[in-house]
């Protein structure tokens, strides 16, 4: 096997090979500009680890590894319209350097292209990578939906939040593990328990995602930091620390998630402070890990060697330790 390192040069160089700028520059540009900004690569790391886990070359796996990192950016290029982001990977969105119409397009483009992808493969592989594909990709767009309803309602539970977060992020951690395990050709139960471990690990990683929102560093972060704050969305943090506050706090916490201000700085600010006070930022922390932890517990489980599973525990430990 190689270092997670490796997979990611591995997979970049296959990416830069096969994402090429055609006419209409307009459709294809804001495509190769998202997929050129960078970004973790972890889906695709995941695709061809968990291929080479179980005893096949990663190389079969890069159609279907590139395939999921393009419905990534894709999902992405249209979330930061739904969520009016202004930054991505420190640059600007592409809704943002061209416009909402560009945006729309060139992300059903990436979506169609990630599909044309699974055609390289042959047979029942095709069938199955096919599928898996369907079904997630469905489930990501009632993860974002919910994630958009949630925004304006006030009758949110963390099972609620926590079904949301497995659909729009955790179901494509899975996929993606899974989808190494389909071009491997492994048994059922495998593919089931990677998936599982993967959908585990995603849960941990959204809540992490939603933390590093509010308590990130802007030099660094990427992203604007307190965006989920200015657009109200409901996450642990925010429900946490409802269930935590006193009256008056969970109060003034839904009062701020009620209004919408020219300048958001001070309910930023504010509303971080509660987050801190109430506990709700060190529940979120034990929270992620957690999920870890039980994602841990089901690669446990999985009839592979210790030497196969410590590059996914590797995998899981820098998620948790990430700020980026
Ligand atoms: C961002 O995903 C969207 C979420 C599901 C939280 P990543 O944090 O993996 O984004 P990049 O690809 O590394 O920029
Ligand atoms: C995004 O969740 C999930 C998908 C793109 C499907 P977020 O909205 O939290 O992701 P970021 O923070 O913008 O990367
Ligand atoms: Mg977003
Ligand atoms: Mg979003
Ligand atoms: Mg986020």
């Amino acid at each position: 096997m190689l270092a997670i390192t490796e997979y990611r040069e591995v997979f970049l160089k296959y990416l830069e090979e096969k994402i090429t700028i055609k006419e209409p520059a307009n459709l294809y540009e804001p495509m190769v500009y998202i997929l050129g900004l960078g970004g973790k690569r972890l889906r695709p790391v995941l695709v061809l680890m968990a291929t080479e886990i179980f005893e096949k070359d990663y190389k079969e796996a890069l159609d279907a590894s590139l395939a999921i990192e393009i419905f990534h950016n894709f999902s992405l290029v249209h979330d930061d319209i739904m969520d009016d982001a202004p930054l991505r990977r420190g640059k600007e969105t592409v809704h943002e350097k061209w416009d909402i119409n560009t945006g729309i397009l060139s992300g059903d483009a990436m979506l169609i292209n990630a599909y044309q992808l699974f055609e390289n493969y042959e047979g029942n592989t095709f069938k199955e990578l096919a599928q898996l594909f369907t079904k997630t990709a469905m489930e990501v767009c009632e993860g974002q939906q919910y994630d958009i309803d949630f925004e304006t309602r006030d009758d949110v539970s963390i099972e609620d939040y926590l079904k949301m977060i497995e659909y729009k992020t955790a179901v494509l951690v899975g996929a993606s593990l899974q989808m190494g395990a389909i071009v491997a050709g492994v048994d059922e139960d495998c593919k089931k328990a990677i998936y599982q471990f993967g959908r585990l690990l995603g849960i941990a990683f959204q809540l992490q995602d939603d933390y590093l929102d509010a308590f990130g560093d802007p030099k660094t972060f990427g992203k604007q930091v307190g965006g989920d704050i200015i657009e109200n969305k409901k996450t642990f943090l925010y429900l946490k620390s409802l269930e935590a506050s006193n009256e008056d706090e969970a109060k003034q916490l839904e009062y701020l998630y009620s209004i919408d201000p020219e300048d958001n700085s001070g309910k930023i600010e504010t509303v971080k402070s509660i987050f801190q006070k109430s506990g709700a930022a060190k529940s979120t922390k034990e929270e992620i890990q957690k999920y870890t932890k039980m994602a841990f517990e089901v690669l446990d489980s999985i009839s592979i060697s210790e030497e196969k599973k410590k590059p996914l525990r590797d995998f899981g430990n820098m998620l948790m330790n990430r700020t980026v």
